[in-house]
């Protein structure tokens, strides 16, 4: 059994075949149904925990639809009716899940609580996003890009806005698919030193360039996420927006990339702040395929997790 915890402490070739394992998936399913099973049902007979501690729909619909389509079933918990919200220890909460379940999924604020709940579970967990990583996002982006433009490594990848945690995870893949990653944002937003320094420990290539223009100069690939986080307070909006409001990813800002440069934003956005609805509706973008393939790529993580 295996914890998909994050990108980095994963092994490149198991990330490898994940990513090439959910493409199978994807195209063998063929304009099937979506409420119908996979010919394959590795997940007959199991049963998934979905644990949410913040709001969510991409992650808890395409968990829950992946484990169906794999024979499965599903549990979705939200974090304020367990017992965990009230006192109960993440350990025993692990230890007890484990009684009953196969597989668990969540989605929290500290890392801590996912690794506590790892450390302690019997069965696989999975990173659901923290307020740290999102590995699951960036799988799928990454397949989302090898879709559309072939291998990712070598290409450049310009991420524009806040340092935050979808940032981290797709700094981490830089290290393990090869790619090279260039921050652009303001400085008190720039990402959590530690996550660059172990990239760059493991061979990743991250730059922080401070001029959004120069940049994403001959990107392949240009990215942004919401300028204020589930977990980030709300009392901070105005201030960072006002910091990033000249990080915003606009037609200007995609002219500068390569001409048939790519555009994700894992959602949801809010439009006309961290990218105008322009970029999100135009040529470049690939919003939804990443939506989709969260489908894909969590049903090769899932497996992968079970050894099925
Ligand atoms: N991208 C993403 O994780 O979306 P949700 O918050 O809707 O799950
Ligand atoms: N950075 C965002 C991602 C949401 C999917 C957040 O943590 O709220």
């Amino acid at each position: 059994m295996n914890h998909f915890l994050d990108i980095l402490p994963t092994a490149t070739d198991d990330l490898r075949s994940m990513i090439d394992h959910a493409r199978a998936m994807k195209d063998a399913r063929n304009g099937r149904p979506k409420g119908k099973a996979d010919d394959e049902m590795p997940l007959d007979g199991r049963m998934v925990a979905l644990i949410f501690e913040k709001p969510s729909t991409r992650t808890r619909v395409s968990f829950d639809v992946g484990v169906r389509q794999m024979g499965g079933e599903t549990m979705v918990l939200s974090g304020a009716d367990m017992q965990l919200g009230h006192g109960e220890t993440i350990a025993d909460t692990a230890r007890v899940l484990s009684r009953y379940v196969d597989l668990i999924m969540i989605r929290t604020f500290e890392e801590q609580t996912l690794i506590e709940m790892a450390e302690n579970a019997t069965v696989p967990v999975i990173n659901g996003l923290t307020n740290r990583t999102h590995p699951c996002q960036i799988m799928a982006d990454i397949m989302t890009f090898e879709e559309h433009r072939g291998p990712i490594r070598g290409r450049k990848v310009v991420w524009s806005g806040d340092g935050n945690n979808v940032f981290a995870s797709f700094a981490h893949a830089s290290a393990r698919f090869g790619f090279d990653l260039v921050f652009t944002g303001p400085k008190p937003l720039d990402p959590d030193p530690e996550i660059l320094d172990a990239v760059r420990d493991a061979g990743g290539r991250v730059e922080i360039v401070r001029d959004p223009m120069q940049a994403v100069e001959g990107a392949d690939l240009v990215v942004t996420d919401t300028w204020v986080s589930m977990h980030d307070p709300q009392s901070a909006k105005e201030r960072r927006h006002n910091q990033l409001r000249g990080y915003q990813v606009n037609s200007e800002l995609m002219g500068r990339a390569k001409p048939d440069a790519l555009f994700m934003h894992c959602l949801p956005a809010h439009r006309d702040d961290e990218a105008t609805s322009e970029v999100m509706d135009g040529p470049h973008s690939v919003i939804f395929d990443e939506a989709e393939n969260r489908l894909h790529a969590q049903k090769a993580v899932m497996r992968w997790c079970l050894g099925v």
